[in-house]
This record gives structure tokens, C-alpha cells and sequence, in this order.
């Protein structure tokens, strides 16, 4: 994991062989659904033994990493051994934002590390005929500004809705360097827009694959994330 030689505050995970073994099962366009979701439809034993779907183990890679970047302080323990072991504890509180409707496949990665998190919702569509993202609806934990906010979305294409939704972060009284982005696989053209914009927002991302078609989807990609998730396609 380190930061992207092209921006500061971009966080790409290290592209490992299991990071690459989840991608290739997601982006299969061959793949029946159901295969992203059943051990026993998997063609190697390597992702069986929960009932995780492999998107929701590549969004817990995520996650952990988006909570590495919380601050934290010193904290000492004894342990069983009656030795002093030198830690960690977190500063500070966090809440989530998810950008509906793909961001809500996050949540759940989300709370599986951090139990009684709260998680606000955003809701932004493009209008028809600017083309525009356009603010529908938002539900925020009213002390947003004294947290720090894990923004999910897993899909940054041009970065139109990111940049919505940190506005609306930004409005509420939220700094830039309080918001983490955590997201599945960006594009170069929504890295560049979003850290243009907000070069303090931290954004971590699992994969920056090659661009983005005339449609705008991202490219090699795997579709509409929200359909393939919430297995409306
Ligand atoms: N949203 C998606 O779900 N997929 C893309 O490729 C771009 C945006």
C-alpha cells in the first residue's frame, strides 16, 4: 500500500496475487452471479470457508486500510505474560456516508470493523439534461464536523458524485483532511478530478484501472457495480 506516483493523498492497494484472484472473479462478465456469492460455486478453494461474497472481501481490504489512516496515540497494555506491550489507540470518532446506491454495498464492510458505526446516506443524480449530479437527499449524523468521515463509493469515474457529496461534507462544517474516500476501483480521469478539487481529501482505492469509455463507465471495469451487487441487471 502506498501512495500514487501521480497524486499525494491517493492510496492504491498493493496489487497482490489474492487482490488480483478476487478481480478476476468480479470483472467476469461470464461469471453467473450466483458464483460471486456461493463457496461451492468457486472454482478454487482459496475463497471458501465464509459467506462473504468476494466484493465484500475486496470492501473489507478497503476498509482496513481506510482505518489506517485514522490518527491515533500511544497506548500501553500488560499483557498475560505481565509484560508491557506498546500499542495503539484510536483518536477521535468516525461515522460513514455512503453515496447511494452502489456506496451502500459498503456499509456492511464497514460495520463488520466497526460495530455501532453511524453511517449518513447521500443521495445525487445526474440531471438529464445538464448533465449535471444534482444533491437529491441526505440523512447526516448532525455532529459530522467532529468526525471523521469514511465516504464510500465504489466506483470513481469521472468523479462527478464524489465531488457532489464532498461538497455537501464540506458545507456541514467537514475539513478535507477529516474525509477519507474509499473506493473499489477508480479511473486516472476521477483521481485527478477529485484530488484538482480537494487535494486534502485522502482517498483510498483498491484499483486504478485504464480510463473511462464514451458512456463513462470505467474501463476494463465490470459494469455497473450497484446492478452486479444488488443483482438488478
Ligand atoms: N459506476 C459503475 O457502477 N460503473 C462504472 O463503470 C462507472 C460508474
Amino acid at each position: 500500500m502506498s501512495a500514487s506516483d501521480n497524486h499525494k493523498n491517493v492510496y492504491v492497494l498493493n496489487q497482490t496475487n489474492q487482490l488480483k484472484g478476487l478481480f478476476t472473479i468480479i470483472r467476469d462478465r461470464t461469471k453467473p452471479r450466483v458464483s460471486i456469492y456461493l463457496d461451492a460455486e468457486l472454482s478454487s478453494d482459496t475463497y471458501s470457508g465464509n459467506d462473504y461474497a468476494v466484493n465484500d472481501t475486496i470492501i473489507r481490504l478497503i476498509v482496513e486500510e481506510g482505518l489506517n489512516h485514522l490518527p491515533v496515540s500511544p497506548a500501553q497494555v500488560t499483557t498475560a505474560q505481565n509484560v508491557k506491550f506498546d500499542g495503539v489507540v484510536f483518536d477521535g470518532r468516525i461515522c460513514g456516508v455512503s453515496i447511494m446506491r452502489a456506496g451502500e454495498s459498503m456499509e456492511q464492510g464497514l460495520r463488520d470493523c466497526c460495530r455501532s458505526v453511524r453511517i449518513g446516506k447521500i443521495l445525487i443524480q445526474r440531471d438529464e439534461e445538464s448533465q449535471e449530479p444534482v444533491l437529491h437527499y441526505k440523512k447526516l449524523p448532525e455532529d459530522i464536523a467532529d468526525r471523521y468521515v469514511l465516504l464510500l463509493d465504489p466506483m470513481l469515474a469521472t468523479g462527478g458524485s464524489a465531488m457532489c457529496a464532498m461538497d455537501v461534507l464540506i458545507g456541514m462544517g467537514c475539513k478535507q483532511e477529516q474525509i477519507i474516500f474509499l473506493n473499489v476501483i477508480a479511473s486516472p480521469e476521477g483521481l485527478y478530478n477529485v484530488h484538482q478539487r480537494f487535494p486534502k481529501i485522502r482517498i483510498v482505492t483498491a484499483v486504478v484501472d485504464e480510463g473511462l469509455d464514451s458512456k463513462g463507465y470505467i474501463t476494463p471495469g465490470l459494469g455497473d457495480f450497484g446492478d452486479i451487487y444488488f443483482g438488478t441487471k
